[in-house]
């Protein structure tokens, strides 16, 4: 304590922390969510932050893009600083034709092509999964999101290490079985919640979609989906 990538101490983050991609995002959600929000470390620009929501206290900090980035942050979090449980907020790309563009997706389970978890498990496909309270206290919230609008989806994802790069119709195959939407991160977040006995939930904003074309969002529509999106987090980490 202090860590190499984070320069925070022991007691400065909270139990529960929100985990967005981008540590703007992050800065963000401490602004307009948390009250009496105090920036807790800085460390190569990616600010975390702890404050109260309700009363009780949560924090926010940013995973940086992909699997080995938010490894090393969550590994830190939970080994080093105690916290139990993280919700990564953020954005995928839809696949199946159930998913809409501005739709929220709360990742059950996520296929990977990552390298990671075979790491782990040299001897298995290990299924990375979600924390099953985490995701019921999500879900509880769905319907009044719902009531003004917003499809909730719950189920399998793809986390890619690759963002422009696709093998030939793999991305097809993944929609045919049920798969909602890919992302970067949440095979790596769930695995290593798991290894720490603690708790992860991915909860995620489909910002385009890589099968069915269709309008893009406006700014203003990226922004209430993802308050949405938020909402469902936020029932899981004070739950
Ligand atoms: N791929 C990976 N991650 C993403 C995408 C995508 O198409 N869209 C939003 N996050």
């Amino acid at each position: 304590m202090p860590t190499p990538h984070n320069s925070a101490k022991l007691g400065d983050f909270a139990p529960a922390l929100l985990m967005p991609g981008d540590p703007l995002r992050a800065r963000r959600i401490a602004e307009t969510v948390l009250a009496d929000s105090r920036e807790v470390t800085s460390v190569r620009g990616n600010s975390g932050f702890t404050g109260t929501y309700q009363g009780r206290p949560l924090s926010v900090m940013a995973s940086g893009m992909g699997m080995p980035s938010l490894t090393i942050y969550a590994t830190e979090l939970f080994r080093d600083y105690g916290v139990k449980r993280i919700i990564r907020v953020g954005t995928c790309g839809g696949l199946s034709s159930e998913v809409e563009v501005g739709d929220v997706v709360v990742a059950l389970g996520a296929h990977t092509d990552s390298h990671m978890n075979v790491a782990r498990f040299p001897e298995i496909n290990y299924a990375p999964v979600a924390s099953w309270p985490l995701l019921e206290a999500a879900m509880r919230e769905a319907p009044a999101l719902e009531a003004e609008g917003v499809k909730v989806h719950v189920g399998s994802i793809m986390s890619s290490d690759h963002f422009y790069f696709t093998p030939d119709g793999l991305n097809e195959r993944l929609a045919q079985y049920g798969t909602l939407a890919v992302e970067m991160e949440t095979a790596g977040l769930y695995a290593v919640a798991a290894e720490f006995g603690a708790e992860a939930l991915t909860v995620l904003t489909v910002s385009d979609h890589l099968l069915v074309s269709g309008p893009e969002m406006t700014h203003e529509e990226r922004e209430t989906r993802f308050a949405g999106a938020l909402r469902l987090a936020l029932a899981a980490a004070m739950s």
